[in-house]
């Protein structure tokens, strides 16, 4: 609680939580604070937990996505967890790098999406170089999920550090928190020594549409183009089924 209020104090206004529903006197706190609660989702049947939470928000992440994972996709979860959520927004997650997929997120029902990977490859990164340059290479299938960084399933780029685990012989991942412990000195050592070959970064399989370094303003502009260019096939296709009928 002391460290949420640090938080809150110094002007943040959302709090998101991934790994399930915050307790009550915890969102009622970022209410009292002015702050906006968002729970994330990657399964229909936690939606009514994360309601009684009081959440502000729901964030329909699907298996497809960057970072902890379930297993259902993002095409299946978002209609279930906004059929679920009266009248809470739902954003949807998992997948998104354009305005198609944008469009696809609100004829499922969202109210808009919610992104992690694409900015990955931004020119505002903080990803080390050499592993921007391993994304722009790396397709769909090279996003594996893995317990190994935390001891729950998370979607990451592979890496020899990561087959390393799946060898004959190689120990089963600990469970959360006890994986993490034992080995986040070594990825953290990784990045300090720049040793390039095993360096890594939670992603979705949404890298393999990551082929160039953009800057965030075009990241947004084109989702926002290509979203306009689908209402306006739609609109087109409504005209023509118009003319049709005369
Ligand atoms: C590098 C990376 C780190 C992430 N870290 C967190 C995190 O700490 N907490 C969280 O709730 N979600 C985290 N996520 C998940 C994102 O919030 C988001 O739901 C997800 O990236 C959406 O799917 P996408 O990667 O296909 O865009 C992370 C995602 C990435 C790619």
């Amino acid at each position: 609680m002391e460290k949420l209020d640090l938080v809150l104090d110094r002007g943040v206004r959302i709090v998101a939580s991934g790994l399930g529903p915050l307790p009550l006197e915890i969102s009622r706190r970022i209410h009292d604070k002015g702050g906006l609660y968002v729970g994330m989702t990657g399964d229909p049947r936690h939606v009514e937990r994360h309601l009684e939470s009081e959440v502000d928000i729901i964030v329909a992440q699907g298996m497809e996505a960057g970072g902890h994972v379930g297993k259902i996709s993002t095409f299946c979860l978002v209609p279930q967890v906004v059929d679920r959520a009266g009248d809470v927004p739902v954003l949807a997650a998992g997948g998104v790098a354009g305005g198609r997929h944008l469009a696809a997120a609100l004829a499922l029902g969202a109210q808009g999406v919610w992104t992690g990977s694409i900015w990955l490859t931004t020119r505002e990164t903080d990803v080390p170089e050499p592993v921007v340059q391993k994304l722009l290479r790396a397709s769909s299938t090279d996003a594996v999920v893995t317990r190994v960084p935390s001891g729950k399933t998370s979607r990451q780029l592979r890496t020899p550090f990561l087959d390393a685990w799946e060898e004959d012989g190689a120990p089963k991942p600990l469970p959360a928190p006890l994986q993490g412990m034992l080995v986040n000195e070594a990825r953290r050592a990784i990045v300090e020594h720049d040793v390039v070959d095993v360096m890594g970064t939670a992603v979705g399989q949404v890298v393999g549409m990551m082929d160039r370094v953009k800057s965030s303003r075009d990241v947004v502009y084109q989702m926002v183009e290509e979203y306009v260019a689908v209402l306006e096939m739609f609109v087109r296709s409504a005209e023509l089924e118009a003319t049709s009928d005369r």
